[in-house]
């Protein structure tokens, strides 16, 4: 048995690679650089989707189809429980998706796209005592989901920095949420409950749970002075660093990089301040000293988590809504790998192997 599955190959796929070696993420034949590039939501979800939905789309016709959708979709938001509101974001996400009806097709997709864009906003407003703010269909997903957690139009950095996030994040070969989302559409369960289970395999701190964390750190260490000395104390306490280490990458994960560049964009606008991009970096320096030095058999680099947290912090969203906002670029991909796997998979059951006591001759 390989413990957590650890280079074992579970499905073919077509949709993005992993290549931890060279540190390169490729979707769909396209490499992330050239995809963040100018890309948008619509865009990489276009890409994603493409022949495994029933109607051919491209970036513009997805661009109204979603608007159209997130507009049906607020209705959800009037009647929304309490008891949800209460909730954790991400969690509250969870329960929200998981009232929309089970589906395969087109629509069941673009349902679940939509609903994501929508509803965390509300929920965040809702948890602040503020009054959701209405979706307007004529905006790209990425400035709507803006609009509607801020009330106000968002500026073309901002857009252009949201894209670049949910383009960057949009699918990542067979992490565990994806896997998760494989596992149930093999059983024909359709796509909702594919999101549902997909949503709760990100919430944990080990995959999509760490940008949150990640700031937590940021705000602890205070000043590049402080770094060494907080990072040395964190893992002799036994502590993992969020935002450093990979299951597959050996080297830095490239969307790391990614999110940095768009980063220096917003800070170039005067939108991020730039001590917050140097403190990063004075962080990023000691930990990845200090790593080599405690653990030279494990090489380990900066994740996409790291600068996830400055970007989304930077946009205005609270560190607690971070995993939930991964989540609305990430259930394109679930969605892709969902369709792949009802398409051209079996029912996923693998075998184990027991290790338990037998039962006692009579
Ligand atoms: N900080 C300190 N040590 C770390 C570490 C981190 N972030 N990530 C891994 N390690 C160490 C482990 O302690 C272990 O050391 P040991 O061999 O001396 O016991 C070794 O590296 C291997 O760890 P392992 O748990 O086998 O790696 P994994 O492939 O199962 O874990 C992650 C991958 C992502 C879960 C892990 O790197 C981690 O916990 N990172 C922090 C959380 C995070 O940023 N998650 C977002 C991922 S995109």
């Amino acid at each position: 048995m390989k413990n957590g599955l650890e280079d074992v190959i579970a499905a073919e796929t077509q949709l993005s690679d992993v290549d931890g070696a060279a540190g390169r993420l490729i979707i769909r034949g396209v490499s992330l650089d050239n995809l963040v590039y100018n890309g948008t939501f619509e865009s990489v979800a276009a890409l994603l989707l493409d022949r495994l939905v029933e109607c051919p789309v491209d970036r513009d016709q997805l661009k109204t189809l979603l608007g159209a959708a997130r507009k049906d979709l607020f209705a959800y938001v009037a009647n929304v429980d309490p008891a949800i509101i209460a909730l954790p974001p991400v969690d509250a996400l969870r329960a929200m998706i998981a009232q929309l009806p089970d589906g395969e097709d087109f629509d069941a997709a673009l349902r679940l796209m939509a609903a994501t864009a929508v509803f965390l906003p509300a929920i965040l407003r809702l948890q602040a005592n503020k009054i959701p703010v209405a979706p307007d269909e004529t905006l790209s997903q990425s400035a709507d989901i803006l609009r509607m957690h801020s009330d106000r139009m968002p500026s073309p950095d901002q857009v252009a920095a949201l894209d670049a996030y949910l383009v960057t994040i949009s699918d990542h070969g067979l992490n565990a949420s994806t896997f998760a989302s494989r596992v149930i559409a093999s059983t024909r369960a359709g796509l909702t409950s594919s999101v549902v289970a997909a949503i709760s395999a990100l919430k944990g701190p080990l995959h999509g749970g760490a940008p949150g964390p990640v700031l937590d750190m940021f705000d602890a260490i205070g000043s590049a002075e402080n770094a060494e000395r907080w990072i040395i104390n964190a893992l002799d306490g036994g502590e993992r660093l969020m935002g450093f280490g990979h299951r597959v990458y050996r080297v830095r994960d490239p969307r790391a990089d990614a999110l940095k560049q768009a980063l220096r964009r917003l800070t170039a606008s005067g939108e991020v301040d730039r001590h917050r991009i140097d403190l990063a970096e004075a962080i990023e320096g000691a930990a990845l000293a200090i790593l080599k030095q405690r653990k030279p058999h494990r090489p380990l680099d900066v994740n996409v988590e790291f600068y996830t947290a400055l970007l989304l912090d930077a946009l205005g969203f609270p560190r607690e809504a971070f995993t939930g906002v991964f989540a609305i670029g990430r259930t394109v991909g679930w969605i892709a790998h969902a369709r792949e796997q009802a398409l051209n998979g079996r029912l996923i059951r693998p075998r184990s192997v027991y290790i338990g006591p037998l039962p006692q001759a009579a």
